[in-house]
């Protein structure tokens, strides 16, 4: 039991790194002192920083403790130099007589090193500890080891009638304003966000987080034939922003055009091969926001892990219909507001 305690506050510390660390995993660690308390914790802070245990040992007053203490770390330890040296080696200068691991790292060509590394050392290695929270909190990072893609977010609004847009693409306000802050929020917390053609060309979104701080996401359309005007917000250059095409045109500051290759390009479906360039591109997770025939193609290839729908109270009694999921599958309903968001993940 406390042992769980002690790896919930180093998920807890882990998770402070959320936004910073991508496409890195977010990792905390404690360290518990010969009398069963914490004596220092630490967590990995930024891409390219330090990892958390060597944050959480460096902040250990008396460094002499560390011979009788007990470190509980959220991610395998590393044993290849990368960006820092080895963790492992670091806890076994330490002299720690033992290691309590949440998840192995996903990696093929690392996993188990860095706990074998360790147990070479005499050092004693359990692993599996709050698993299932671990990989929740680094679903991002798990998918795109695991999956070598983006982990992908689906999101739109409906009204009570399944309706996402009315007639003749005419952008109507169909969500209330808490769901409009929570999106803002969602823009934060995926790398990247992707919207079709035809709601870039008549939504003209801004594609943004104005309402809620954090980073902003890089922002991704699909335009054939550069036919999308290029006074339109999305070409703004106020931040990165990559436009899938099969045309050429130069890049500018903030804007880039990827040409796909004719062969994918003449596919029916790009999404699969427009994913594998985000995933070259160290972007973990992208935030899909429509519209329904960009969803759909990804909902038809199972390329999906969450889907967050808002659903409003009022009708538009015509329109364009939004995909048709069963409702019944949700894992969460709330309320948000006057909407009401069901939350769907894939399994
Ligand atoms: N309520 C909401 O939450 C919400 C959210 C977003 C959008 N919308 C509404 O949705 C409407 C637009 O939806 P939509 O379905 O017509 O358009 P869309 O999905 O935004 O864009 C469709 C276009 O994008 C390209 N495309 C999409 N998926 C593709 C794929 N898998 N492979 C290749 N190309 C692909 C195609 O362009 P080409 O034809 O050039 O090949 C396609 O015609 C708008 O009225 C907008 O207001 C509502
Ligand atoms: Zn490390």
């Amino acid at each position: 039991m406390t042992d769980e305690l002690f790896m919930r506050r180093a998920l807890d510390l882990a998770a402070l790194g959320q936004g910073t660390t991508r496409p890195n995993p977010m990792v905390g660690c404690v360290v518990v002192g010969p009398a069963g308390t914490i004596i220092g914790e630490g967590y990995h802070q930024q891409y390219g920083g330090p990892h958390a245990e060597v944050n959480a040992l460096a902040s250990v007053e008396d460094q002499d403790l560390l011979r009788q203490s007990r470190v509980f770390v959220t991610l395998e330890p590393c044993s290849h130099h990368g960006k820092t040296p080895p963790c492992a080696d670091l806890l076994i200068a330490k002299g720690v007589p033992e290691v309590v691991v949440c998840n192995d790292d996903p990696n093929p060509l690392v996993s188990g090193r860095g706990l074998n590394k360790l147990r070479a050392a005499g050092i004693k290695v359990s692993t599996g500890l709050l698993a299932t929270e671990g990989r929740a909190l680094n679903k991002r990072f798990f998918t795109m080891q695991e999956k070598k893609r983006p982990y992908v977010v689906l999101k739109w609004a409906e009204s009570a009638d399944g309706f996402l847009a009315g007639p003749h693409f005419q952008p109507v306000q169909i969500s209330g304003p808490q769901a409009g802050l929570l999106t803002h929020k969602w823009r934060t917390e995926e790398a990247a966000i992707l919207v079709g053609t035809r709601t870039a060309l008549h939504d003209n979104p801004r594609l943004n987080a104005r309402e809620w701080p954090g980073p902003q996401p890089v922002r991704i359309t699909l335009d054939k034939n550069l036919s999308l005007p290029p006074s339109h917000h999305l070409f703004d250059g106020s931040q990165p922003t990559l436009v899938y095409t099969h045309r050429h045109r130069d890049a500018r500051p903030n804007l880039d055009f990827i040409t796909l290759p004719p062969d994918i390009a003449a596919a029916p479906d790009v999404l699969p091969a427009v994913l594998a360039d985000l995933h070259a591109r160290g972007l973990e997770s992208v935030l899909v926001e429509g519209g329904p025939t960009v969803v759909g193609a990804l909902l038809a290839s199972d390329l999906w892990d969450e889907m967050r729908v808002f659903r409003s109270p009022r009708r538009l009694e015509r329109g364009i219909a939004a995909p048709r999921v069963g409702l019944r599958s949700w894992r969460t309903a709330e309320n948000v507001g006057e909407d009401k968001l069901f939350w769907f993940e894939n399994h």
